[in-house]
C-alpha cells in the first residue's frame, strides 16, 4: 500500500474515533499524524479537575477513542497495531496507532459507531437476552477487562452506592462546578453535555446522575428489564483505565449492534468512598473502572445527538496547535 493510501486509512479511522463517547462530552483527545503513525494524545486541559483528579475518566475516554479507531481499521481489513502508553516521559502520549496486519474485514463495530448514543431514558420492561449479555462479556474480555453483571441481590447495595455518590457530588462545590461547567458550555465550543440530552429525575431502581438541568422527555420505559454491569480491571493504574476505556467502547458498540442501548454510571467511581464500597460489594479483588446500565430501548425515536468539536480541533500534524 502506498504511503498516501495508508494515511487515508488512518485518517478515516481517527475521524471515526472523534465520535467516541467521553465523560461529559469533554472529548479530551487529539490525534497527530507522523508518517505511517497516528498518535493519540490526551488533552489535560479537558480533564475534570475535581471530578477526575487522577485522570481515570480521561484515560477511559481516550481508550474509547482508541478502540473506535481500531474498529474503523478492522472494517477496512486492517487489524491495527497499537503501542499503549509507550513513553513514560510523555504521559500525554496515550497510544501510537498503525494499520497493522491485513485481516478479514469486520464492519460490525464500525457501523455501530454512527448509531451509538448515550440513552439516559428508562429502558423497556423486557430484559436483554442471555446470549446478548454473553456477547458483551466477550467484548470486554477482548481487552484487559472483565464485565461483571450485578445479581438481583446486589442491586439494593449498588443503588445505595450510586445515591450516596450523587449526594456527595452535589454537596461539594468543586465537584458541582465541574458538572455545571460541562453542562452549560456555549454552543460554539461544540463539546459538553447539552441540556436537551438530559432527562428529568424519576424513581429508578438504581439512581442515575442528577444533572439538575433537563429538557429531554422521560419516554415510556420502566427500567424493569435493565441489566447493570461493572467493568473491572485487575489493577487500578493508567494502563488499566486505558484498557477499561477500550473495553467500554467494544461493549457499547457490540450492544448497539445487538439493538440494545446503554448509559454509563461513572459517579460510582468518581467518588473514592463509593469506588471502595463497590469494590467490596463485588468481592474486593478486581477494581471497578465504570458501571453501565444496559437494556432494550423502550422508545423507537433515538435521543437527541451530542455534538463534536470540528475535526481540525482534534486532528493535526506536529507543530499545529
Ligand atoms: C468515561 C465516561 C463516563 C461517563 N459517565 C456518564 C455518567 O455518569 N452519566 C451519563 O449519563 N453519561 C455518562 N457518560 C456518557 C457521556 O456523557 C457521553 O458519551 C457524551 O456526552 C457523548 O454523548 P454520546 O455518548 O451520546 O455520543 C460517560 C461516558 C464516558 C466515556
Amino acid at each position: 500500500m502506498s504511503d498516501r493510501a495508508a494515511i487515508d486509512q488512518l485518517t478515516e479511522a481517527t475521524l471515526a474515533a472523534l465520535r467516541a463517547p467521553s465523560v461529559l462530552n469533554t472529548q479530551p483527545w487529539r490525534w497527530t499524524f507522523l508518517g505511517d503513525t497516528a498518535e493519540l494524545r490526551l488533552d489535560a486541559d479537558r480533564r475534570l479537575g475535581a471530578l477526575d483528579p487522577d485522570g481515570r475518566l480521561l484515560l477511559l475516554s481516550c481508550g474509547a477513542a482508541l478502540d473506535h479507531a481500531v474498529a474503523a481499521l478492522r472494517a477496512g481489513g486492517y487489524a491495527g497495531s497499537v503501542e499503549r502508553l509507550p513513553d513514560d516521559t510523555r504521559p500525554e502520549l496515550v497510544a501510537r496507532l498503525r494499520l497493522g496486519a491485513r485481516c478479514v474485514a469486520d464492519p460490525r463495530n464500525h457501523e455501530a459507531i454512527y448509531r451509538r448514543q448515550t440513552e439516559r431514558r428508562p429502558f423497556a420492561e423486557k430484559p436483554p437476552a442471555a446470549a446478548d449479555l454473553d456477547a458483551l462479556r466477550a467484548a470486554a474480555g477482548r481487552h484487559d477487562a472483565r464485565l461483571r453483571f450485578l445479581t438481583p441481590d446486589e442491586l439494593t447495595s449498588f443503588a445505595d452506592i450510586a445515591e450516596v455518590a450523587d449526594v456527595v457530588e452535589h454537596a461539594e462545590p468543586s465537584l458541582l462546578r465541574d458538572l455545571r461547567t460541562w453542562t452549560t458550555r456555549p454552543a460554539d465550543r461544540r463539546d459538553g453535555l447539552p441540556g436537551r440530552t438530559i432527562v428529568p429525575d424519576t424513581w429508578r431502581t438504581v439512581p442515575t446522575r442528577t444533572f439538575r438541568r433537563e429538557h429531554e422527555q422521560l419516554g415510556s420505559g420502566t427500567d424493569g428489564g435493565t441489566a447493570y454491569g461493572v467493568l473491572l480491571t485487575e489493577r487500578d493504574d493508567r494502563r488499566s483505565w486505558l484498557a477499561a476505556g477500550e473495553a467500554l467502547s467494544d461493549v457499547w458498540l457490540t450492544l448497539t449492534g445487538h439493538r440494545l442501548v446503554a448509559s454509563p454510571i461513572s459517579e460510582v467511581v468518581e467518588v473514592s468512598s463509593a469506588r471502595r464500597a463497590l469494590r467490596t460489594l463485588l468481592g474486593g479483588s478486581d477494581h471497578p473502572a465504570i458501571a453501565l446500565r444496559i437494556g432494550v430501548p423502550a422508545d423507537t425515536a433515538a435521543p437527541p445527538r451530542t455534538v463534536r468539536r470540528p475535526n481540525s480541533d482534534a486532528l493535526g500534524f506536529p507543530g499545529q496547535s
